[in-house]
């Protein structure tokens, strides 16, 4: 039981929630371009499915009283690197600064490790996502590297910083 939030199954019951919350560019500037912006309905019942449909489960809602506002994954890594995953995560921007994402990173930092006898879980957030970065620090993830200029986000270059958490 977490203190601020529920880390939860997808339920296509969530779309429209999910649709509001994900429709907003300060979400988007910080995530791979694969999300898209504007956000549609389409988006939102497309999204739910595949993430119902792969198995096995990897990314969850994030729940404040029931209603599903952010999103927590993980992409287990092929061939040598299985012992491996990249962990992502986004929540709706009313809830910032609450301590809700920081709890479930913990959360599903712990079960991805558990479930799948993994030995490191890391994430690349863009260098200036200082709210990102603050919240692997807090979770227990290590800065390793600044991957200089290795991405473009809404045509800028930019660095991305490397964490991980070593199991
Ligand atoms: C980044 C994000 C997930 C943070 O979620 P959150 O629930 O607000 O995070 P928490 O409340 O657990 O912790 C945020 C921490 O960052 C700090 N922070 C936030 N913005 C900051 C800024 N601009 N400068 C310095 N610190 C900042 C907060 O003070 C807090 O740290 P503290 O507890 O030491 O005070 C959320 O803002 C988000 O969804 N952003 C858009 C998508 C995204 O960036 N996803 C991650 C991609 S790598």
């Amino acid at each position: 039981m977490l203190k601020t939030c529920d880390v939860r199954s997808w339920r296509t019951s969530d779309a429209d929630s999910l649709l509001r919350h994900a429709n907003n560019r300060n979400i988007w500037l910080n995530l791979r371009d694969a999300f898209p912006h504007p956000y549609t309905k389409h988006d939102a019942r497309a999204y739910i499915r595949s993430v119902r449909e792969r198995t096995p489960e990897t990314t969850f809602a994030i729940a404040v009283d029931d209603e599903a506002v952010g999103s927590v994954g993980f992409v287990l890594r092929p061939d040598v690197e299985r012992v491996s995953a990249e962990i992502g995560y986004w929540l709706a921007e009313p809830f910032w600064g609450r301590g809700i994402t920081t709890e479930a990173l913990i959360a599903l930092t712990k079960y991805a490790i558990g479930t799948h006898g993994l030995t490191r879980i890391y994430a690349l957030p863009f260098a200036w996502n200082v709210g990102s970065c603050r919240v692997l620090e807090k979770a227990g993830y290590v800065l390793e590297a600044r991957l200089r200029r290795s991405a473009i986000k809404d045509g800028q270059i930019t660095d991305q910083m490397q964490y991980a958490y070593i199991a």
